[in-house]
């Protein structure tokens, strides 16, 4: 019997898996890998590692890693509003357009996703004109989609008009042969760039939806890229629920529809918009002008251990020599509401740190707080410029909304905020908030719940930056407060 792998061995498996799948992994799965390693290579572990650190690894072992190490659950209607928003809008706004709509499912599983796509486009009267293609990495999975026959758990959120295109067949259900001749699929590997395939514009809407998660940072940021680069300007593109484009692309806006979220490709030369569009019309939300920035959590925590620094600081007695010192200064001056007196300081910055998107974010605060709405929204424009996905942007532009007495519009920013930075208590309490007032609640009492546990934990220096003045203790009475009064009035 052969030795098992080396940690050494594991360690260079896992870095090629990255390099040549996308994948990542992480400490929990090396033993998990050990074995796909040791099974694959027959023994010769070495031989396996040198083909894949090769120029051009054989076809049938990435197709066979792909089979060991990809998670496949996918299911028929999955995030059915996603699904309305291709069939309602995306879709219909790109025939109107160019005459034809080219769409993908990139990392199509077994097909589900695909052939949901056909059947919304079919419910819609929208199935003419129309080129559907799939792709995947694992074989297993395209060998299913070519099968077409699933299992009830598939099925489990199929809404009851679609039922007759699944007709029962022993234990199984037969998809109908309509809704499979609409779809291609092929076998195709997102982490490998294709020029061919990736042709600039070809794409009009995209899903790649769960995929993304499994990749490394670096890999995920050049599948986006290539993604990108396929879609043509105002084209669509769907991710999973759970995943955001937050620092990996600046060539999207952030749109809000039918209850969620998506992005639509820049098209070049377009100004920043800074607003969220009302709801059921796709909201342009900012343009790429730089590079992207890191994630918007670590900025916030970057900007988070400076201002507390600095307002921890501004408590004592003032400092001779402040390393920053008019930042400093501006802090204090927002934490005693003094707002003239923080854009007085932030007027005087040298101006390779008036663009800093932590002085933007500042600025934006304090001109929405001290009721200068439509200054504040140029500073979100001018933040939104900097980084398209900036959840405190979102943030101060609900405020500005609420302002100006626009609920529905305020709502759309604050659960953009939310959904760009998951730990965002303030975005997730305003939201609870409006959907109360706006007579949504049960959504109401699910946010500010959310709320209510993140505030506990919530940084400090956020709290100061986004809470309107209020100390913790008292935004989680607020927050108690307005759960009570929806559970007195149930
Ligand atoms: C969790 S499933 C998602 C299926 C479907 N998109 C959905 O959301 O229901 C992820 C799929 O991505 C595929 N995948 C993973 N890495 C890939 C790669 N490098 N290229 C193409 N597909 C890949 C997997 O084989 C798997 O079928």
């Amino acid at each position: 019997m052969n030795a098992p792998a080396a940690p050494l061995e594991v360690a260079r498996f896992r870095t090629l898996l990255a390099e040549r799948l996308g994948l990542d992994f992480d400490e929990h799965k090396l033993t998990t890998l050990a074995k796909v390693l040791d099974s694959c290579s027959g023994g010769d572990r070495q031989r396996i590692l040198a083909d894949l650190a090769g120029t051009a690894p054989a076809d049938s072992l990435l197709s066979r890693l792909a089979t060991e190490l990809t998670v496949t659950e996918t299911y028929f209607f999955r995030s059915g509003d996603q699904l309305r928003a291709f069939g309602e809008l995306a879709l219909p706004e790109r025939q109107q357009l160019r005459g034809r709509a080219e769409v993908l499912s990139a990392g199509c599983a077994s097909g589900e996703e695909p052939f949901s796509l056909a059947m919304m486009a079919r419910s819609c009267g929208r199935d003419s004109c129309l080129s559907l293609h799939a792709f995947d990495a694992n074989p297993a999975m395209l060998a299913r989609a070519a099968r077409a026959r699933y299992s009830t758990w598939s099925l489990r959120e199929l809404p009851d008009d679609w039922r007759p295109w699944l007709q029962p067949d022993g234990e199984q259900f037969q998809l109908a042969q309509e809704i499979r001749r609409a779809v291609r699929f092929e076998q195709r590997n997102l982490a490998l760039d294709d020029p061919a395939f990736w042709q600039p514009g070809r794409f009009d809407i995209v899903f790649c939806r769960n995929v993304l998660m499994y990749f490394t940072p670096q890999q995920s940021q050049a599948a986006v890229a290539r993604i990108a680069r396929a879609l043509a300007p105002g084209g669509y593109l769907f991710l999973g629920h759970a995943e955001t484009l937050r620092g990996l692309s600046n060539d999207f806006r952030l749109c809000h529809s039918h209850g969620t979220f998506y992005y639509q490709r820049s098209a070049g030369g377009e100004q920043a918009m800074p607003a969220l569009p009302a709801a059921a019309q796709p909201m342009p939300v900012l343009r790429p002008a730089t590079p992207p920035e890191p994630l918007w959590a670590e900025q916030i925590e970057r900007a988070s251990r400076r201002i507390d620094a600095l307002a921890s600081s501004a408590r004592a007695a003032p400092p001779c020599t402040p390393a920053t010192p008019d930042l400093q200064m501006a802090m204090a001056s927002l934490h005693q509401e003094r707002f003239g007196q923080v854009l007085e300081h932030i007027g005087k910055l040298p101006p390779q740190h008036a663009a800093d998107p932590d002085v933007l974010l500042l600025k934006a605060v304090t001109q929405a707080q001290s009721g200068t709405v439509a200054r504040a929204r140029e500073t979100c424009a001018a933040l939104l410029g900097r980084d398209a996905l900036h959840a405190g942007a979102h943030y101060v532009l609900a405020l500005c909304e609420e302002m100006d007495g626009e609920l529905a519009a305020a709502l759309d920013h604050y659960q953009g905020a939310a959904y760009l930075a998951p730990g965002f208590a303030m975005a997730r309490l305003q939201a609870g908030r409006l959907l109360r007032r706006l007579g949504q609640p049960e959504a109401a009492r699910r946010e500010l719940a959310l709320a209510a546990q993140m505030l506990e934990g919530e940084d400090a220096a956020r709290l100061l930056l986004f809470g309107g003045g209020f100390p913790r203790a008292a935004l989680l009475s607020l927050c108690l407060a307005e759960l009570a009064t929806m559970g007195a009035a149930s």
